[in-house]
């Protein structure tokens, strides 16, 4: 099949190239020139495992092409889809649409034949009604249907979660789109992934429902962690415990320094705002994020009290900056606001990651200093906070570490560490929700 994917950003260029890796013949559209260039040049614009390799050998199959014009892409379409941004709107929260709204009218320009113009941004409940009228405005006679397909890829795991998804959720009633749908798909089906069709508007709801329910799952952990350390218990067991019951599952029940990301931040508030304008207010979704913000503002004051009342001048090496492991993404990251903190109350940052150090330079302020490795940003510093999990800190050498640091003290904000390893070698250790044994 022939699709034209228009916005190459990170779920765009996930999925186009997924889907020219199934054999279609995917050209992939940005405005952007110079990320197009680069894209032709096999340089890929983001950092996710896997990927480079699947665009290179696509590309240089044929399957695989990169365009700043849509016109002909869409024109020999058989399904387009809308992958552009869809930022959080300045002051209200709402998702800003401009961008899904301003590809809604060119692809009507340019579609010819059934086209199925698909969106796979994350759009609120109703974009995809509006999408129809703006490109039934622009070409009353085109023969397109507008279909919602939310994608679940979690950043790091993209590619994985693409071909082995739980579910592919197709919103439409047009019989004709859903016949395309599932051919585009059908690759999909050797994994024994279940195709999911439903109405428009509940395929978009879902997508926002799953990941506020995620959000919920994280900040309720998050919460019990706290409790753990006042009462006692340990939360990693509390959520061991909990998630043996199949109705609850295992998964995002890992305590740590709260939800960062391109998604859950955005899209809860997004969820929020259409609820609140609805009349029917998600109260639960309301209290997460408000949760949430406050735990990523308190993580700086938790770093703080452990090191104790540091001499003046005193440096905190951070590890790991990126929102999670396998991504150079900063966005909304719990480091910011930790570095932040530090900051404000004197205290000089020395920090490492292994992928986001270029993304971080931009984002966090130019006070930072930045290490070459974990022992050199430990070196000399009054505690080590670990804020990412990434692998590589998974098995530092500790007794190196109790060498360098000046004071012996680590937090471990996402428990990659089990206290004892560092307790028995004279270090102070303070984990997330590890509270007191009985
Ligand atoms: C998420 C969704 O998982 C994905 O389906 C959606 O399409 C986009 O948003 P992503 O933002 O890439 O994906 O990352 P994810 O792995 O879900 O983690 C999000 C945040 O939650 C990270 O900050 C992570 O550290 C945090 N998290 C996750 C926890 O604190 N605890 C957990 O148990 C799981």
């Amino acid at each position: 099949m022939r699709v034209a994917m228009i916005g190459t950003g990170y779920v765009g260029l996930v999925s186009g190239t997924c889907f020219s890796d199934f054999g279609h013949e995917v050209v992939c559209i940005d405005k952007d020139a110079d990320k197009i260039a680069r894209l032709k040049q096999g340089e890929i614009p983001i950092f996710e495992p896997g990927l480079d390799d699947l665009v290179r050998r696509n590309a240089a199959a044929g399957r695989l092409q990169f365009d700043t014009d849509l016109t002909q892409a869409v024109r020999e379409a058989e399904v387009v889809f809308i992958a552009v941004g869809t930022p959080s709107r300045r002051g209200d929260g709402h998702a800003d649409l401009s961008y899904v709204h301003a590809a809604a009218r060119e692809i009507a320009r340019a579609a010819q034949g059934f086209t199925v113009v698909v969106t796979k941004s994350t759009v609120p409940v109703g974009t995809g009604a509006d999408i129809e009228h703006i490109i039934r405005e622009e070409a009353p006679d085109a023969d397109i249907a507008v279909v919602s397909n939310p994608e679940f890829l979690r950043e790091g795991a993209a590619i994985e979660d693409f071909k082995r998804p739980d579910r592919i959720v197709v919103g439409t009633s047009d019989p004709r789109a859903r016949e395309v749908m599932a051919a585009l798909y059908r690759p999909l089906s050797l994994n024994a992934a279940p195709v999911m069709f439903t109405e428009r508007a509940t395929a978009e709801l879902i997508k926002y429902a799953s990941n506020a329910f995620l959000a919920m799952k994280i900040t309720f952990i998050n919460e019990l962690a706290d409790l753990c350390e006042k009462v006692g218990g340990d939360v990693q067991e509390v959520a061991r415990g909990i998630g043996l019951d199949r109705r609850i599952g295992p998964k995002f029940l890992h305590a740590g320094p709260g939800y960062g990301g391109s998604c859950f931040p955005k899209d809860t508030l997004a969820l929020m705002r259409t609820a609140q304008e609805a009349g029917t207010p998600l109260r639960l979704i309301e209290t997460v994020t408000t949760v949430n913000d406050s735990r990523k503002a308190a993580m700086g004051r938790r770093v703080l009290d452990a090191i104790g009342t540091p001499p003046r001048g005193a440096t905190v090496a951070v590890l790991g900056l990126t929102f999670k492991p396998n991504t150079d993404d900063m966005r909304d990251s719990p480091a910011i606001n930790i570095v932040q903190s530090l900051l404000d109350r004197g205290v000089r940052v020395r920090a490492f990651d292994p992928v986001g150090m270029a993304e971080a330079r931009k984002v966090l302020p130019p006070a930072v200093d930045y290490a070459n490795d974990p022992y050199d940003c430990a070196e000399g510093a009054d505690g080590l906070v670990i804020v990412t999990e990434w692998d590589a800190f998974r098995a530092l050498d500790l007794d190196r570490l109790k060498t360098l640091l000046r004071q012996p003290v680590v937090v471990d904000l996402r428990n990659i560490y089990p206290p004892a390893d560092l307790t028995s070698r004279g270090f102070r250790y303070v984990g997330i929700g590890r509270g007191a044994k009985d």
